[in-house]
């Protein structure tokens, strides 16, 4: 059992500056699919949720909305590495204009997973927006084609994510620290 009194939230990105940089990686994703009638906005449950909803307000260009889940680290702070699919996408992508849309690739093999899992379904076009990367972290060959902010080998919360379930509804990001 997590003990949510023995940790601090320092803020590391405020509201508005990711407000500010969700606009910028709209115009690129819409540039990005400029020869596209209509794409799929697939958001990876749960720490995608609040990005996701604000990314599409901001996107130019007619969207599906779908999602998928994978396992989670449960209550701790490392990878489990081993990544299953806890819910699939309600849609076929075959053919389709697909935008993957994660809160942060750590290890990267959430991201790896899921990247090889839908390629499999042929979608037509598939590009990866992150709104966090943490490089010095990565294990997994792999790399979201647009990235919010890179930030530091620290365990973040607020905006969509969470520790131990706790936190997702921050309207920022802030940096655990544990006290001892
Ligand atoms: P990866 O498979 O190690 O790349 O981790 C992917 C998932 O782990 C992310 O989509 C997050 O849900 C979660 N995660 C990674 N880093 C953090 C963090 O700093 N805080 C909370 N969750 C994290
Ligand atoms: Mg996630």
């Amino acid at each position: 059992m997590i003990d949510h009194t023995k940790y601090t939230i320092e803020p590391m990105i405020s509201a508005k500056e990711i407000a500010a940089r969700i606009e910028q990686m709209a115009t690129s994703i819409a540039e990005q699919f400029s020869q596209s009638d209509q794409i799929i906005v697939i958001g990876l449950l749960r720490g995608s949720f609040m990005f996701i909803s604000d990314l599409v307000r901001e996107l130019s260009l007619p969207v599906e909305v779908d999602f998928i889940e994978t396992s989670s680290y449960g209550d701790s702070t490392e990878s489990s590495r081993e990544v299953r699919i806890l819910k699939d996408l309600r849609g076929e992508i075959e053919g389709r204009d697909i935008l993957i849309v994660e809160d942060i690739v750590d290890t990267g093999h959430t991201l790896n997973h899921v990247k090889q899992l839908l390629a499999a379904r042929k979608p037509r076009r598939m590009l990866v927006c992150a709104l966090l990367d943490k490089p010095s972290r990565r294990e997994a060959d792999v790399t979201a084609d647009l990235v919010g902010f890179e930030i530091p080998d620290k365990f973040v919360v607020g905006y969509g994510i969470d520790y131990a379930q706790r936190n997702r509804n921050l309207p920022y990001i802030g940096a655990v620290k544990f006290i001892d």
